[in-house]
């Protein structure tokens, strides 16, 4: 297959383009560099335009005879949404319209999207089925919402065959350390505390230790960037017979503390973090994991590299010498 990945210089993007070259499809990457490397791209060309250039996104589309495309681009940064919404709806959702009408017009008809656990909004139940309701509490999550939205209707009228993801928490690094995690500024735990270990001065704290969990800090569910990148290759296959729209949240469906990770980063690294407890962050909710049932059943997907340990290994084997 011919894949366009949409921003495929940033993080989960680029990881995409390995496991798609790996697989043998032909990849081509289009970003802005807004958040992504340049560097990151080592696996099909790069087209550096931003996805309202539609006459440069219309000619990608037809030159390279794209068959599917995923869609990582975005502006993802909570506390910068409710900041300023307006640049969120822009990029997240009218960037993502102009993208699906330019694919209307050249006939490419698979769509793989990017979406969040942050549609959900607080959690009603410990495992985050496909059916929780989607009630997002930030515009971050409301734009996403609002493509998930787009895409159910574009199935309907126009045939799309559009598939949504949901991640939870993506960690981890290509194993080859060749690619890995660069966001500034970084928000994810794992990247913070392991950047924090290399020399930089991050600060990191454990917010909270009266949560209602095993050992008073939250639970997340993390899940390696190798294993979200199958279940979009095997959401591609899926979505090759099975028209209309779908939807499937990724997690490992195992959940960790914020001190079991603290402990996996310091047994990665070999030396004590030293990480001050703080008191709870206002709307964290206390255990927040996926149900990957509905994926591992259809889309015959089980996380590979699901334990805590192998993924902050990973990705401490990118941060200690991170090549961009
Ligand atoms: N990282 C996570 O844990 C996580 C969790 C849930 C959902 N997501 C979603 O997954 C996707 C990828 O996340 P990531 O962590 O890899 O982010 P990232 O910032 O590393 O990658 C996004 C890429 O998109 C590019 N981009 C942004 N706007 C663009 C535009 N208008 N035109 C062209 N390129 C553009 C950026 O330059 C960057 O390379 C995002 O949609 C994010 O909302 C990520």
């Amino acid at each position: 297959m011919n894949v366009l990945v949409v921003g495929g210089a940033g993080y989960i993007g680029s990881h995409m383009c390995l496991c798609l070259a790996t697989a043998g499809h032909r990849v081509v990457a289009l970003d802005n560099l807004s958040t992504g490397h340049r560097e990151a791209v080592q696996w099909g060309e790069l087209v550096v335009a931003s996805l309202d250039e539609t006459s440069v996104v219309a000619e990608t589309l037809r030159r390279h005879e794209i068959d599917v495309v995923m869609h990582f681009a975005a502006c993802s940064l909570v506390g910068e949404s409710m900041q300023d919404p307006y640049r969120y709806y822009q990029n997240n959702v009218s960037s993502t319209l102009s993208l699906l009408m330019a694919m209307r017009d050249a006939g490419v008809a698979q769509f793989i999207f990017s979406s969040t656990a942050a549609i959900f909004g607080d959690p009603q139940s410990d495992q985050i089925e496909e059916n929780h309701p989607r009630q997002p509490i930030n515009p971050y999550g409301n734009s996403k919402l609002a493509v998930e939205m787009l895409l159910q209707d574009a199935a309907q009228a126009y045939g799309l065959r559009a598939t949504t993801l949901r991640y939870f928490n993506a960690a981890g690094a290509d194993p080859q350390g060749r690619i890995g995690e660069s966001h500034t500024p970084e928000t994810h735990l794992i990247p913070r505390l392991l950047r924090r270990a290399a020399g930089e001065d991050l600060s990191v704290q454990i917010f909270g230790t009266d949560y209602p969990t095993r050992d008073g800090s939250c639970v997340r569910d993390y899940i390696h960037v190798n294993d979200l990148a199958v279940a979009h290759l095997n959401a591609m296959e899926h979505g090759r017979s099975q028209p209309g729209f779908h939807c499937f949240n990724l997690g490992n469906g195992i959940g960790h503390s914020v001190l079991e990770v603290v402990k996996a980063a310091e047994r990665a690294v070999g030396v004590p973090l030293d990480i001050p407890f703080g008191p709870r962050r206002a709307g964290d909710p206390a255990t927040l994991v996926a149900s990957s049932r509905k994926a591992r059943e259809i889309l015959d997907w089980t996380p590979r590299h699901d334990s805590i340990d192998r993924i902050v290994a990973d990705a401490w084997n990118w941060h200690r010498r991170p090549a961009f």
